[in-house]
């Protein structure tokens, strides 16, 4: 089993997003702009920045607009170019030039753990970062560059771990950990997938990355549907927690204290707009204003009403 450092990172973009829906009836939710990008641009831009250029997508339903996204459109950038907007011309050559994208399909939207087998031919026999299209770390708050040198470090395969109320880890995977000699490094036993609060094994949910070890994808064959009937990819993990390291078995856990929205999620997505929106030049100085208005202005009328 080859030991090198991750080059490839997977996207699964095939959910039916039903959390979503209307919107996500013709489009992927992973296309839903975030101010002024498609989420999955910035998935593909934290992927780059930690040096996995090769990426690919698992697509489903709707993919035609995911992968327009990232091929050129001359047509526009002609017009761009003939009306004399450089600016505009680099941001819609962006998408295309930032990364060498592949694309397999997934026939079903068989679960998460389904998504990530179909890119096992791709993948071949090497460690592998899977990212999901729907989560977005903030780009000022390292997670996945820390992953990827834990799984270096420690071998086997890494997830990532965030603290999350009580309350809410029935929406999360959930792990069983203990601490390490690193402050942000947990050896994981055990994984469940949405627990209730009673069953949950501690407060650490697992977000959307992930490195991996090649096993993964003869446990995910061995694995039968579990929680919604869904292949569930957190099972497999259970799996391999249990397996010897030789085996290219051992999970290990980073926890993430930085900033994450879960853009499938409508209050949440909500959110990542306005923090984006707030954060950048362009837009932020302006919007913030506005924003402070708008909340005086609804705080008032809660106090009238
Ligand atoms: P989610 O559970 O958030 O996606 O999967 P979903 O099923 O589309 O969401 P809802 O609950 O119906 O709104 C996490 C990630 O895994 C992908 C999704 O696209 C998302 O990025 N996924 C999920 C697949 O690629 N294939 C699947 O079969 C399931």
């Amino acid at each position: 089993m080859s030991n090198g450092r991750p080059t490839k990172a997977v996207i699964p973009a095939a959910g039916l997003g039903t959390r979503f829906l209307p919107a996500t009836k013709a489009t992927p939710k992973e296309m839903l702009p975030v101010v002024d990008k498609p989420a999955i641009q910035y998935v593909v831009e934290e992927a780059v920045q930690a040096g996995l250029t090769d990426v690919l997508m698992v697509t489903g339903r709707n993919k035609g607009s995911l992968e327009d996204h990232f091929d050129r459109n001359v047509e526009l950038e002609l017009a761009l170019e003939k009306k004399g907007d450089p600016d505009r011309l680099a941001s819609v050559r962006a998408a295309t030039d930032l990364a060498d994208i592949h694309y397999v399909r997934q026939g079903d939207p068989r679960g998460l753990g389904h998504a990530v087998l179909v890119a096992a031919q791709h993948v071949g026999d090497e460690p592998f970062a899977v990212l999901l299209g729907d989560d977005l770390i903030d780009e000022r708050d390292v997670l996945l560059a820390r992953m990827l040198q834990v799984q270096d470090q420690r071998g086997g395969s890494v997830v990532a771990l965030m603290e999350v109320p009580q309350h809410q880890i029935h929406l999360y995977g959930c792990a069983a950990a203990a601490s390490t000699d690193e402050p942000d490094v947990m050896a994981v036993s055990g994984l469940v997938e949405k627990p209730s609060a009673d069953e949950a094994p501690s407060n650490l949910a697992v977000i959307g990355r992930y490195v991996l070890s090649p096993a993964v994808f003869d446990v995910l064959r061995e694995t039968a549907p579990g929680r919604g009937g869904e292949i569930q990819l957190t099972d497999a993990l259970q799996t391999l927690a249990a397996m010897s390291p030789e085996n290219g078995g051992g999970v290990s856990g980073v926890v993430f204290r930085g900033r994450r929205y879960d853009t499938g999620d409508r209050a949440d997505y909500l959110k990542a707009v306005v923090r984006i929106a707030s954060d950048r030049d362009d837009l932020g100085p302006d919007f913030v204003q506005w924003l402070g208005e708008f909340v005086a202005e609804q705080q008032g009328n809660q106090g009238t009403s």
